[in-house]
């Protein structure tokens, strides 16, 4: 691999959501605070929604991380596309609960309910974090809502988050759960980068990769990776990834744009961006040669006359 040759202690754009990684960028930081002074106000549900890629499993991590553990007891479920009582179950191991080997859904309840409570009287808040919520069944979220509504006479007892891609918003607007909907009191969306910030996430993934040297990306090429990618940081790791692939490849000491040109031919979901400007030129060069046609048809006798009487004259 390139690292060795780069100088990198280890590989800076992999596709894993390693908090050693997070970058700052406008929208995170703005998510984490909300969810920071969210979950102060222990009050209703918080959802966090964004596109595929755009970091949300990400910070989830580093939320959970920025948490003071002392007060704060959490439960992580990272796939919830579960039925109702698998979901309680999930929970239940989450949060260390012990139960019965064929435990039925009410004594869940009544267990879970039990060591809210228990949490609360020692001073603990318990957060629930759902990541890919956009996959819940309708019903399961709905036990979520139950679940929640656990509460004493001054707070909930437990508090939930849902991490979700824009589909979730759409589940939401499912009638049958509008109480859940109402129920959330804070949410954010988390963005793309913009250009500038793709130049600063790139060198900032590098650095924390121990890259010390020139400028390894140069303005160019992470022109085009944030065309090719919309800002969307997975495929800027992909494609910063391949890109520094292509140039090892060749020894280069500088990724070139030819090197990205690879890395987007290369890649899937970006291809299309890179080859978007052929296919209107070959659409457009289609149209204009059949309007040519059916132009110079009428023409074509008087056409050929013409050069039949150019032609005799010769
Ligand atoms: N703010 C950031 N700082 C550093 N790396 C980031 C940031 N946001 C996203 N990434 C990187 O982008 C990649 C995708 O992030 P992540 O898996 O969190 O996206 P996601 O929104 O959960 O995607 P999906 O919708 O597919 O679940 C990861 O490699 C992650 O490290
Ligand atoms: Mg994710």
């Amino acid at each position: 691999m390139y690292g060795t040759h780069f100088g990198l202690q280890e590989l800076p754009f992999t596709i894993t959501p390693d908090t050693s990684f997070f970058f700052a960028h406008s929208s995170h930081q703005e998510a984490l605070n909300t969810l920071l002074v969210a979950v102060r106000s222990g009050e209703g549900f918080i959802k966090v929604i964004g596109e595929v890629g755009t970091g949300k499993t990400l910070l989830c991590r580093k939320f959970l991380a920025a948490l003071d553990h002392q007060e704060f007891v959490t439960a992580y479920i990272p796939n919830p596309y579960l039925q109702p009582m698998t979901l309680l179950l999930a929970c239940a191991d989450e949060l260390g609960i012990e139960y019965p080997q064929h435990v039925n859904q009410h004594q869940l309840l009544k267990l879970l309910s039990r060591y809210l409570i228990d949490s609360y009287a020692e001073g603990k808040r318990v957060l629930l974090c759902l990541d890919e919520a956009q996959a819940m069944p309708i019903e399961t979220l709905e036990s979520l809502r139950l679940l929640s509504n656990l509460e004493t006479e001054r707070r909930k007892l437990m508090q939930v988050v849902l991490f979700g891609q824009p589909e979730l918003n759409i589940r939401l607007d499912n009638p049958s759960i509008r109480q859940l909907k109402q129920r959330i009191t804070f949410s954010c969306q988390l963005s793309p980068l913009s250009f500038s910030e793709v130049e600063f996430y790139i060198s900032h993934r590098l650095a924390v990769a121990g890259y010390r040297g020139p400028r390894l990306f140069p303005h160019k090429t992470v022109k085009q990776i944030y065309r090719a990618s919309q800002g969307i940081p997975r495929l800027v790791n992909i494609l910063a990834h391949k890109a520094l692939m292509a140039a090892f490849g060749e020894g280069a000491r500088v990724v070139l744009e030819k090197h990205v040109r690879i890395a987007v031919t290369d890649t899937e979901s970006t291809s299309h961006t890179h080859t978007v400007g052929s296919r209107i030129l070959k659409y457009l060069s289609a149209l204009v040669s059949t309007v040519t046609i059916f132009v110079l048809l009428p023409l074509a006798p008087l056409t050929s006359g013409v050069s039949m009487i150019t032609g005799g004259a010769v």
